[in-house]
């Protein structure tokens, strides 16, 4: 993969392209996350509707102690995504000699801010930081300690598995339980299925956030793309799509409407609209399920007392022995 500007404006010029393309127009989340769209998100996360936080960070401060005790002394903690916050200070705090740390995250400043908050804060603790796509394939012999640790745990705490379809999540989880090995698990937090009119204030707040965070990609193709549009004519909207069991973020046309783009046109009548996000809501049930078909057995499962977030703590199942040939 390469990450020159070049590559990534051709790549993100590809990517709207093909989304837009589709019969249901869309646009990959990833894009999202420019400068201004980290900044927005931040501030998603301290409206009252967005429980989702709240919740995420009081499960760990109540049960931490019992996370750091089925991870065990000598771990080496891998996070999927940069952790400078205060969840990641927590569980550090809480370990038994940890062996090392490593956080993935593919912008280079926030891995590099990660790093010298944390060995600030955890001089004993050796950092590894890894910048890499932690969507992608992770090489094992970037993930490799001399001498090995004793145990590898990826944590992957916010509910950030949401926001995969549940065949690219089990993927995921397959990849995470290999990174793992045998002796490893997987402490990984799941946002839970819930009352729609709760799920959807939380992806729509009144104080137009998350209207302002979805909003900015067009922007963005306005800025960076050169796209003709009028911003507008766009409305944000979430909605709940009770068969996929998720929340869906759309850009709703309020007019008939057009966006040109690399000499195409591309129309939109009135009520029709590009996909921009999806977060999936799991049952403790679903997301056994969705562990196992992966090969990863749930050993620990933590809710808040309002039932809204879970953690879970998961361990390799082992292989199914093979029948004996004659
Ligand atoms: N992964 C979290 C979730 O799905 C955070 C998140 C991603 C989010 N995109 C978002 C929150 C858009 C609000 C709006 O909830």
């Amino acid at each position: 993969m390469s990450n020159s500007p070049v590559d990534q404006h051709a790549a993100f010029l590809a990517d709207v392209l093909k989304g837009l393309s589709s019969p249901q127009p869309s646009i990959p989340c990833k894009y999202l996350y420019d400068a201004t769209g980290s900044e927005l998100f931040e501030q998603i996360c301290k409206t009252p509707e967005y429980y989702v936080t709240r919740a995420d960070l009081a499960l760990h401060e109540a049960h931490v102690a019992e996370f750091a005790n089925l991870i065990g002394p000598g771990a080496h903690i891998i996070e999927f995504g940069a952790g400078s916050g205060i969840k990641t200070r927590k569980l550090l705090a809480s370990l038994e000699t940890p062996r090392a740390y490593t956080p993935i995250e593919i912008s280079a400043a926030a891995l590099a801010a990660s790093t010298r908050d944390l060995s600030r804060a955890f001089p004993e603790i050796e950092i590894r930081p890894l910048q890499a796509d932690y969507t992608q394939l992770i090489r094992a012999k970037d993930l490799a300690l001399d001498p090995p640790a004793q145990r590898k745990i990826v944590y992957f705490p916010g509910s950030t598995i949401s926001n995969f379809t549940h065949s690219e999540a089990q993927t995921f989880l397959k990849r995470m339980r290999r990174i793992a090995g045998r002796d490893g698990g997987v402490l990984i937090g799941v946002d839970l299925v819930k009352q729609q009119k709760r799920l959807l204030a939380a992806y729509d707040d009144a104080a137009g956030i998350t209207a302002a965070f979805n909003l900015n990609l067009l922007d963005r193709l306005a800025r960076e793309l050169d796209a003709a549009l009028n911003r507008e004519d766009f409305a944000h909207e979430a909605r709940y799509n009770s068969d996929k069991r998720r929340v869906e973020m759309h850009l709703v046309a309020r007019r008939d409407t057009q966006i040109e783009l690399a000499g195409q046109e591309f129309t939109f009548s009135a009520g029709q609209s590009i996909h921009t996000e999806n977060s999936h809501k799991y049952s403790v049930r679903d997301f056994r399920q969705l562990a196992e078909s992966a090969g990863l057995k749930i050993q620990s499962t933590w809710k808040d007392p309002e039932g809204l977030f879970s953690m879970h703590f998961l361990r390799p199942m082992a292989p199914a022995r093979r029948a004996p040939t004659q």
